[in-house]
């Protein structure tokens, strides 16, 4: 087989937040196909990088009052020992803002423009007054032009599940601040899709045989064939200041549109990796297949855009070779909230010092090459690890290298020349059967079908437990005449497991590493299953490899991070369902905070110096409060329990830095704290003790 160069990447996560399970999931399932190609002599290039541009980051970072930068740095720095936990080995992490990416992004634009397949036109839109920028759907709501359900998203109700365009809202407000969106207009750039060329090429793109899953094909044809108002419409590449994302060329206070930048950021993030290794981007790029393993929520970007982008820009990029998609992982049954992250956290997983080979193997285990969703189960997890690599594999070693330590100095029969074996291995011997199967598992591996090749694998481990088993060397060790017999018996044992190590390296890296010094053997690659142990080989004393799981450690994955003593008691949780159920609750009262969160409130003693009852609203009372700098005005849902009359004079605590909310009765510029239960008695208003003075800091 010729040697492959590739050039691999991952989805490029958000970088406003953690890793869930989910992306770990998908870098696993890259990371033992890169391994695997590794193994077999290919020359890999694995990048990803965060995905850092985009409206939601940038008012994230507003909102906790650091850049959009800092935000970036803060899960950056996360990133290698979450990465390093799991022994995911990209070659390189980078970021979408990086000279690298403005670079190429920029020209890739540039060459677009030139090639004919950009152009520009003004759009109407809504805008936010009060924040000074447009509304991308998702941050404008308003009651429901169908049904009236109030607070619907701009694109669709949900409670009556009719769609609609943001501007048939009624009474339509900015999420952002509360305000009313007006329409305004602003000149966009679009992309055209749309163009013959376009649909030419990718109909050619997307038909190449082999290129993409079945599932995957028949998706994009769908879009690209899609005719009416589902026809593929040319895309709206441009967003207008304030934008965290990548200027256009020559076109003052326009962005790049954040999915543009993304995957240039695939190419981004391989320059950085080529520069430090002293590699020529270029050749490195043209010289490589290019493949992208991607989740299914993606795809449109991946199928569609992405390949006609490249395709057009021409030289130096060429068009990607396959995009590999998988489904989504769930926890117990349930979809995983992206936002979210509900169930297994893999951060907790490694904090609990769970083993990460665990999680690969069980991960492996349950994955194809299909479009599939698959499930964590947590009593599955532990009987698969537990049964297979423990039970199974491991065990062979365990149970036989014993005998070789003490009968023969850990130092192996030849397997040739033996009963078992004549010149060469018979045919219907074990070790035949074991080697015979390697090129089926890297078939297996090569095309994704994990879950297969991990079965084969643990077929051959059980038909060595069976030789074992038959052979029955503790009988053997009892009888002096017999000892030849024992070092044959299980010397196949250990060169059985040898081979096995082999084929489990991809997914178990680290197992194979221990098993290499355990064997004295240097590190394993995939030419190793054709070979055998040379009679005399010295191994070492037999070393614990891999513990079993323990359910402890199962609940307190799903237990929560960190319980405060305002959790209500309640009696522990005994099953994982209750766990998850138990740590749904919990969180909801207690999910903890580090105490940088909570500087981020400011909290301050108000005086109130004037209360009106909101005539039209039943519970408001409108509250002018003194904070010491000045006055705010905030509307209250207080009246069932307090006469507006009674308040005034009296002090309170008020959060001073909530972003200013419109209400139908005006703008309401904070909130005073008050405690109450779900359905015990009503509203007490928090005061401090005498001697507070307006505009003292709480906290
Ligand atoms: N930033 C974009 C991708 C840009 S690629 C040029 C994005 N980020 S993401 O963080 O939301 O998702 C990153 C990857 O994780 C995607 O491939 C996505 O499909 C995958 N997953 C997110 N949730 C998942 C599961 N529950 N299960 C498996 N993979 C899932 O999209
Ligand atoms: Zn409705």
């Amino acid at each position: 087989m010729s040697r492959r160069r590739l050039f691999v990447t991952t989805a490029l996560p958000y970088a406003n937040g953690s890793f869930h399970i989910g992306h770990i999931m998908e870098y696993i399932q890259a990371d033992i196909w890169v391994r695997f190609q590794r193994l077999c002599g290919h020359e890999v290039h694995f990048v990803c990088a965060d995905d850092a541009h985009g409206a939601p980051i940038m008012l994230k970072a507003e909102a906790e009052g650091v850049t959009a930068e800092q935000l970036v740095a803060r899960f950056a720095a996360e990133r290698p020992s979450h990465l390093q936990g799991f022994h995911i080995g990209f070659d390189n992490w980078h970021s979408t803002h990086s000279p690298e990416n403005t670079a190429l992004s920029q020209d890739i634009y540039r060459k677009l423009k030139a090639a004919g397949l950009v152009y520009s036109k003004a759009i109407e839109q809504f805008y936010d007054p009060l924040k000074g920028m447009f509304l991308a759907d998702r941050y404008i709501k308003g009651e429901c032009p169908k049904c009236g359900a109030k607070d619907q998203y701009g694109d669709a109700c949900e409670n009556c599940s009719s769609v609609y365009s943001p501007t048939e809202l009624r009474n339509p407000y900015s999420t952002l601040s509360g305000a009313k969106p007006v329409l305004k207009s602003s000149e966009h750039f679009f992309f055209k899709l749309s163009d013959p060329r376009c649909r030419q090429f990718l109909k050619g793109w997307l038909e190449h045989p082999g290129r993409l899953q079945p599932q995957v094909l028949n998706k994009a044809r769908e879009w690209l064939e899609g005719e009416g108002d589902k026809a593929l419409g040319d895309w709206d590449i441009s967003r207008d200041a304030p934008y965290f994302g990548i200027p256009i060329p020559d076109a003052p206070g326009k962005y790049l549109y954040c999915w543009v930048d993304a995957p240039i950021g695939y190419l981004a993030s391989l320059k950085n990796y080529c520069a430090k290794r002293n590699l020529d981007f270029e050749k490195t790029l043209n010289e490589s297949e290019q493949i992208h393993f991607i989740g299914k929520d993606i795809i449109y970007f991946h199928t569609l855009f992405w390949p006609a982008m490249l395709n057009f820009a021409g030289a130096p990029y060429k068009v990607p070779d396959h995009v590999y998609v998988h489904g989504f992982i769930g926890v117990s049954g349930e979809k995983m909230s992206k936002s979210r992250g509900t169930g297994v956290s893999p951060l907790r997983y490694l904090e609990i010092g769970m083993n990460p080979e665990w999680l690969r193997y069980y991960i492996a285990a349950k994955l194809n090459a299909n479009v599939e969703d698959l499930d964590f189960n947590p009593d599955d997890f532990l009987a698969r690890v537990n049964s297979d690599l423990v039970g199974k594999y491991v065990n062979i070693a365990s149970r036989c290298a014993p005998f070789l330590q003490r009968h023969f100095g850990g130092k192996l029969h030849s397997l040739a020349g033996t009963f078992e074996i004549g010149c060469g291995l018979r045919p219907d011997s074990l070790m035949y059967e074991l080697h015979t199967r390697a090129s089926a598992i890297a078939a297996l591996y090569d095309s994704r079908e994990f879950g297969k090749a991990l079965r084969e694998v643990m077929l051959l481990a059980d038909a060595v437990n069976h030789y074992v088993d038959e052979k029955k060397p503790w009988d053997l060790a009892k009888r002096p005449e017999d000892a030849e017999r024992l070092h044959v018996v299980c010397s196949v044992a250990i060169n059985a497991f040898r081979l096995l190590t082999v084929y489990l390296k991809p997914v178990l890296p680290d197992l194979a590493n221990a098993v290499e010094k355990f064997l004295r053997v240097t590190p394993l690659t995939w030419i190793d299953a054709e070979k055998l142990l040379p009679e005399g080989h010295q191994i070492d004393a037999f070393r614990h490899l891999m513990a079993r799981v323990d359910e402890k450690q199962l609940d307190a994955l799903f237990e929560p991070p960190a319980p405060t003593a305002a959790a209500p008691a309640a009696r522990s949780p005994q099953t994982h369902a209750e766990h998850q159920q138990h740590a749904a609750r919990e969180q909801a009262v207690s999910a903890a905070i580090t105490i940088d969160d909570f500087a981020r409130l400011d909290l301050r003693v108000a005086r109130i110096v004037e209360a009106e009852a909101v005539a039209g609203a039943d519970k408001l009372v409108r509250l002018t409060l003194d904070i010491g700098s000045g006055t705010r005005t905030v509307f209250a849902g207080i009246k069932a329990a307090y006469a507006p009359e009674a308040l005034r004079g009296r002090l309170t605590v008020m959060v001073t830095n909530l972003a200013p909310r419109k209400m139908r009765f005006g703008v309401s510029e904070g909130m005073i704290l008050a405690a109450s239960g779900d359905d015990g008695p009503g509203i007490f208003l928090v005061s401090p003790d005498s001697g507070a003075q307006p505009g003292m800091r709480v906290k």
